[in-house]
């Protein structure tokens, strides 16, 4: 998906869009190389911390995966950090499952 999915809210016509999140997914692989993964892809998702947790990022998600399964694909791939309890908590309450580990695969600079 080229262009990232936002949530923003604007309170009035004459108010400025405050964005409160965004979400995205493109291949998980390269498919012209690799057309087995045509259908799967790989999404991030961000949502501004002054509004956790309350519901923005389920919306995104939510509407991230309509989009998906209707572009055709099949399988979302979340690549979350083992430290980053908050982002597996809301994966696994909107239906994604832990398949595997990697360890020692990026490094922090
Ligand atoms: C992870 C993140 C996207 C969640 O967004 P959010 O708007 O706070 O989540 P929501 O309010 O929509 O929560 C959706 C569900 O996840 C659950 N959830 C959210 N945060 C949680 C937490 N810290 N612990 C347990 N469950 C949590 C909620 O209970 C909710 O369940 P429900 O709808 O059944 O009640 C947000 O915290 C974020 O942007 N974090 C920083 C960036 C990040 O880590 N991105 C993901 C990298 S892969």
């Amino acid at each position: 998906m080229r262009t990232p999915l936002r949530a923003i809210r604007s309170s009035s016509p004459s108010t400025r869009e405050k964005s409160l999140g965004w979400a995205t997914y493109g291949d998980f692989r390269d498919t012209q190389r690799w057309p087995g993964y045509r259908y799967t892809v790989e999404h991030s998702i961000h949502v501004s911390e002054a509004h956790w947790p309350h519901g923005v990022g389920r919306a995104l998600l939510d509407e991230l995966m309509t989009r998906a399964a209707a572009a055709g694909k099949r399988v979302m791939i979340a690549a979350i950090d083992t430290t980053n309890g908050r982002s597996i908590a809301f994966h696994h309450q909107l239906g994604f499952e832990e398949v595997g580990r990697l360890p020692r695969h990026s490094i922090s600079f």
